[in-house]
């Protein structure tokens, strides 16, 4: 098998989005190899590669696996997760484009694991283009016999099922996906009972990002020990890191986990351009802490040294910010971004967001008094744990990581009262 192929997700090689080149260079060998096996020990396999999940969260995927019930009448589900809305994420589109079969593949491989016979793949409704190259490579999979009926000869089947987003941010929430696919409004469903016991209709179900699922070939490849070298021991494999604003070259870029996010954006983006200072970096899509340029010293793009920086991986959608930029200008917008977006079933979020908007703006226009950088932080706090889904967080750490990392930020920018005369007392 071509090496490449076997550590990387989008590996360079011309075409590879069409079938016999992607057979070609091994492709469908994984599926092959776990159809030998029996579906536990493909689980135990994803389990102890210590793959975790690429939709912002880090949560060890084998493990999100060993929730599914294996007794039950029900039909089990697996939602495949591609509604990619976070500003700042724009990774999964690359494998829908240059590399549908290894999703595809490890799409049918996490279905022989958890005895699943429906996968639905959830791509954002605003994705055209991608959702027709899916369809393209989901036909030829079905035609070859990868999907479907009894699939490689054996006695397994699935169906897989391409499903158009509905055009929010909020239906990438997990529970908003599965009530979005059932034909209702993209609300978050609250929690318990979780997915697995109780997700799409009624029946167990498992929702896992594009990239994640893009991972489980490799890893049936590799084998887990072999996986489980590649980058940062306890957050292994290589990760689509998408790198935009302030660099010379903006764009996503595939490396093991684990790499100084001073070298992703010297190296693999080629430095800030006329060299200018960093002011601030996101580091993994727009919900997670904003760092200063003085924290990057160390930080590496992996869970646990994210998490020592203040910050987390998230979806590894890098937004780099030079020394020129107006922070509260980005903070405003990236909180009419939520606002906008909060579905509005809870009210700290509803309103909160709301709030944190109209007093940011504020800060943008000059307009705010001292007091209101104490009312944003409390205004987020209490967005902060108190909704169904994680919308309010992320819309509270941004504003709250802004504030603790750049309060000088919005002090510049307090309205100062100009001195008035009450009365004359010259004459
Ligand atoms: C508001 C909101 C939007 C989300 N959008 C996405 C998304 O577009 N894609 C995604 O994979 N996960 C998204 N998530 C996370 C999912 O709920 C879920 O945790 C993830 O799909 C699980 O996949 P993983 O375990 O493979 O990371 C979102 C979460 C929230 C709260």
């Amino acid at each position: 098998m071509n090496e490449v192929m076997e550590t990387y997700i989008l590996p360079d090689i011309k075409d590879l989005h069409k079938l016999d080149v992607y057979e070609a260079n091994g492709g469908y060998k994984a599926l092959r190899k776990a159809l030998g096996m029996k579906p536990e020990e493909v689980t135990d396999e994803v389990k102890k590669s210590n793959l975790r999940g690429r939709g912002g969260a880090c949560f060890p995927t084998g493990l999100k696996w060993t929730f599914m019930p294996k007794q039950t009448t029900k039909p089990k589900y697996l939602c495949v997760n591609g509604d990619e809305s976070e500003p700042g994420t724009f990774k999964d589109r690359q494998i829908f484009e240059l590399n549908p079969h290894l999703l595809l593949e490890g799409t049918v491989i996490a279905c022989y694991a958890m005895g699943i016979t429906t996968a639905y793949l959830y791509i954002r409704g605003e994705y055209g283009k991608w959702i027709r190259m899916m369809e393209k490579a989901l036909a030829d999979a079905y035609a070859k016999g990868y999907v479907g009926e009894k699939i490689l000869g054996s006695e397994f089947t699935t169906n897989v099922v391409i499903h158009k987003g509905a055009g929010a941010y909020i239906c990438g929430e997990e529970s908003s996906l599965m009530n979005s696919i059932e034909g209702e409004r993209g609300y978050p469903r609250v929690k318990p009972p979780f997915p697995a016991q109780n997700g799409l209709w009624g029946c167990p179900t498992t929702i896992n990002n594009v990239e994640t699922i893009s991972n489980v070939p490799l890893i049936i490849n590799n084998g887990w020990e072999r996986y489980s070298k590649i980058g940062a021991p306890k957050h292994p494999g290589p990760i689509l890191v998408g790198v935009s604003g302030h660099v010379n070259k903006p764009g996503v870029y595939e490396m093991p986990t684990g790499v100084p996010l001073l070298e992703i954006i010297h190296k693999y983006a080629q430095g800030i351009p006329g060299n200018k200072a960093i002011k601030a970096v996101i580091p993994g899509g727009s919900s997670t802490m904003i760092l200063r340029g003085d924290q990057l010293e160390g930080a590496k793009m992996d869970a646990d040294s994210m998490k020592a920086a203040g910050s987390s991986v998230g979806t590894a959608g890098m937004i780099v910010m030079d020394e020129d930029t107006d922070l509260i200008k980005v903070i405003t917008r990236i909180s009419k971004f939520y606002y906008h977006e909060s579905c509005g079933q809870c009210t700290p979020c509803r309103e909160g967001t709301g709030w944190l908007w109209k007093v940011l703006k504020r800060f943008e226009n000059n307009d705010a008094r001292r007091e209101d950088i104490d009312l944003l932080m409390d205004v987020a706090n209490n967005i902060e744990g108190n909704t169904i889904c994680a919308l309010g967080d992320a819309a509270a750490w941004p504003v709250q990581s802004m504030i603790r990392r750049f309060r000088d930020e919005f002090e510049k920018r307090v309205k100062v009262a100009e001195p008035r005369m009450l009365a004359d007392a010259s004459a």
